[in-house]
């Protein structure tokens, strides 16, 4: 076993954790390699997918400030809101969320993630494409607004992904250390770990993380939105400030540790195309596994078109991090049913 050079802050319990890896063994055999998915998508039933486990870092720290409500921002339909506002809900904490949508005077039905996040409770600001952008500054503004109203708030960034909230994924890889064990017959047998890039929190985590329990793995991110470029600043980013932060003696070079697969964004972040959601069907029929729409079935797409080109550009072992969502394919029944 190996050493950690991080004492990890305060961090409280959200998550079900151990997550279980399973082996995809239909689908590996199509595939003509060992793939392996590691279920974070059962972190939890209405609390579930990644964001919990950055979450236990991220409200220990609103609670240790004494915040009384939380303020975070995402997508229509953001997996990490409804994560946000459940687990809110359960600390006693109020719940403020910005979602972006085309046109706030005429929101999105209250459905899948937005349907939960309000019935726990979440007070939801509509904004812009265009205000999104400043999004900080405007959940600066809310803060700024509930501290004169005499409450204290914590504003956490998009997808929890801070320093702070990727430790959720340095010690995810811990697990993931026991996993190759079990599963793969030893802790040094190599493996590609494979996921997909939103805002970058746990690819930095599972980067960090390989290198602090010196997993012999490549972490490959599969972008879903934005390009290689972005998330070449995004994810570095994240893994210098926690290196940073907390005193991490590890090596990383941002160019050299941080692979990125473009060209999977499709039609753009939360839109689908059909050979997207003919994939996901098609995983929910071959091993009962449903991925969503947003994140996973993209990356997992983009993970099926590159093993299409070469076989072997994973090398033998595949662990795909399901990475949650399965709220976001309730608002596409219409276009998924041509793939039932
Ligand atoms: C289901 C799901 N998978 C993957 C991601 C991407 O994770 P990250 O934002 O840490 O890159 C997100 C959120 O952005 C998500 O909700």
């Amino acid at each position: 076993m190996t050493t950690c050079s991080l004492s990890f802050p305060p961090q409280i319990n959200l998550a079900r954790l151990p997550t279980p890896m399973q082996p995809l063994r239909r689908l590996s055999e199509k595939l003509g390699v060992e793939l392996y998915i590691k279920r974070d998508d059962l972190t939890g039933a209405a609390l579930s997918g990644n964001k919990i486990r950055k979450l236990e870092f991220v409200l220990a720290d609103a609670l240790a400030q004494k915040a009384d409500t939380v303020i975070t921002c995402g997508g229509a339909q953001s997996n990490h809101c409804r994560a946000t506002a459940i687990a809110a809900a359960m600390l006693g904490l109020n719940c403020r969320l910005l979602l972006r949508t085309p046109d706030p005077s005429d929101p999105p039905p209250t459905e899948g993630n937005i349907l939960l996040a309000r019935m726990a409770g979440a007070e939801i600001v509509w904004i812009t494409p265009e205000e999104f952008k400043q999004r900080d500054e405007l959940m600066e503004r809310e803060a700024g607004q509930l501290s004169e109203a005499g409450r204290k708030a914590y504003s956490i960034p998009e997808g929890a992904s801070t320093a702070l909230g990727a430790l959720g994924y340095v010690r995810a890889t811990e697990e993931l250390v026991n996993d190759i064990t079990n599963t793969m017959g030893g802790a040094h047998q190599h493996c590609t770990i494979i996921l997909a890039a939103g805002s970058g929190g746990t690819s930095a985590g599972l980067i960090l993380g390989t290198k602090i329990f010196d997993v012999n793995a490549r972490v490959v991110s599969i972008n879903t939105c934005d390009d290689r470029d972005h998330f070449l600043q995004a994810i570095g980013g994240i893994c210098e400030d926690a290196i940073a932060g907390f005193h991490l003696d590890i090596d990383f070079d941002r160019d050299r540790d941080i692979e990125i697969i473009d060209g999977y964004v499709g039609r753009g972040s939360g839109l689908s195309q059909p050979t997207e959601l003919a994939m996901i069907c098609k995983v929910a029929q071959t091993e009962g596994i449903f991925l969503d729409p947003v994140y996973t079935g993209k990356a997992f797409f983009g993970m099926v078109e590159e093993l299409k080109r070469d076989p072997k550009c994973f090398g033998e072992r595949i662990i795909f991090i399901h990475t949650g969502g399965i709220f976001g394919l309730l608002p596409k029944a219409v276009e998924l049913e041509p793939y039932l």
